[in-house]
């Protein structure tokens, strides 16, 4: 890798806090993008990450929808990591709140990488969301040749975001001409588990974590969740950037666990704690969540009790990935939230 400069959006995020650790972990250049420079919150644990002699730390603001700052953060850089988007599964205003982030924030993105001119490596977050069809047979094992096409605004919005922006990436891509062609590749993480490094990191995948830890739930849905760690995921967006093929589309996941699994391995782990570990059955699940104000029982149908899995084979092979257990993910995602009593 030449020593360029790495531009990191969305590196007050969860996953985008971990892209920056571990570019300064080994000594790199990098720009990372932020919302709100003066929010210790955003930036904090930032400033704080250990940086390896050679390396260094830029923070600056950007907002997707300020293609202006969008230029501005991309300008002079060689590669480009774009984690940032809204990570929100449902609101009042699907469009506005969840899709237009990834899409306009992505058009953003690329139009600032040709203006540039500098970037030779682009990597993109998507997810599994960008993959998963609407219904799957249980027990079936998706790969890359599948994609999110199906998703709506009503049912998916979110799955319709991530699928989105990727498309819009590919296109582009597709098109680049000449001295234009960058390498790209997408990122498609499952959900994501281990050290969150800010409050705010709680608040997306997390969430199911912390509904055990503040017990928000004294039963537990049967649901299956497939479970790969923050800084495996990091690593995989590095390595992507030299290591894989153009245009690859890569899956980082590392297995699956019931819900009520994960909490039994806490309970087992921090004990002085009180942990639900009793898992709902099925058809009372079903009653559950059809009552219940946050899910539908369309949701609950499609996704309570059946298996769903990932083949992770390529990043395996093309970016050399092992993945870390899924007791040492779900172990480390607690001792900062209960040394720094985040709720
Ligand atoms: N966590 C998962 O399980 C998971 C799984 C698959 C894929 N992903 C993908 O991974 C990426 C990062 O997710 P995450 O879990 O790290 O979520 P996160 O913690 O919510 O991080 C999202 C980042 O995007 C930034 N952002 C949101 N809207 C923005 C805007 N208008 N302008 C500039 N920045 C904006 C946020 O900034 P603020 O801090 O200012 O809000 C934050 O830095 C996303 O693309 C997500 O779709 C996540």
């Amino acid at each position: 890798m030449s020593e360029g400069v790495v531009v990191v959006t969305g590196a007050s995020g969860y996953i985008g806090s971990h892209v920056v650790a571990n570019l300064l972990s080994k000594g790199k250049t990098v720009r990372a993008t932020v919302r709100d420079c003066n929010d210790t919150e955003r930036v904090g644990h930032l400033t704080d990450l250990d940086i390896l002699e050679g390396g260094s730390l830029e923070i600056v603001e950007m907002d997707l929808f300020d293609s202006e700052s969008v230029d501005a953060a991309i300008f002079g850089t060689t590669d480009v990591i774009h984690t940032a988007a809204a990570v929100i599964v449902r609101s009042e205003d699907p469009q506005s709140k969840i899709v237009d982030p990834s899409v306009i924030g992505t058009q953003n993105v690329i139009s600032a990488i040709e203006k540039s001119g500098s970037v030779e490596r682009f990597v993109h977050t998507s997810s599994t969301a960008a993959i998963r069809p609407e219904n799957w047979e249980d027990g079936i094992t998706l790969t890359t040749e599948t994609f999110a096409s199906d998703a709506t605004l009503e049912e998916n919005p979110y799955g319709l975001a991530k699928y989105s922006a990727e498309m819009i990436v590919r296109e582009w891509h597709e098109n680049l001409e000449g001295a234009k062609k960058l390498k790209m590749v997408t990122i498609h993480p499952c959900m994501v588990f281990g050290p969150p490094l800010s409050s705010r990191h709680l608040r997306g995948s997390l969430s199911v974590i912390m509904m055990l830890v503040n017990r928000e739930l004294p039963v537990i849905l049967p649901m299956q969740i497939n479970i790969v760690d923050v800084r495996d995921v990091a690593e995989a967006h590095v390595r992507a950037l030299t290591m894989g093929v153009d245009k690859g589309r890569y899956l980082t996941v590392a297995g699956e666990m019931m819900w009520a699994d994960i909490s039994k391995i806490l309970k087992q782990r921090y004990p002085k704690r009180k942990w639900p570990v009793r898992q709902l059955p099925y058809y009372i699940a079903l009653i559950v969540c059809a009552f219940h104000p946050k899910v539908s029982i369309s949701w609950a149908k499609r996704h309570l009790k059946n298996k769903l899995y990932w083949d992770a084979t390529p990043a395996e092979n093309d970016l050399q990935m092992k993945w870390r257990s899924l007791t040492e993910t779900i172990t480390d995602t607690i001792p900062n939230i209960i040394d720094n009593n985040w709720k």
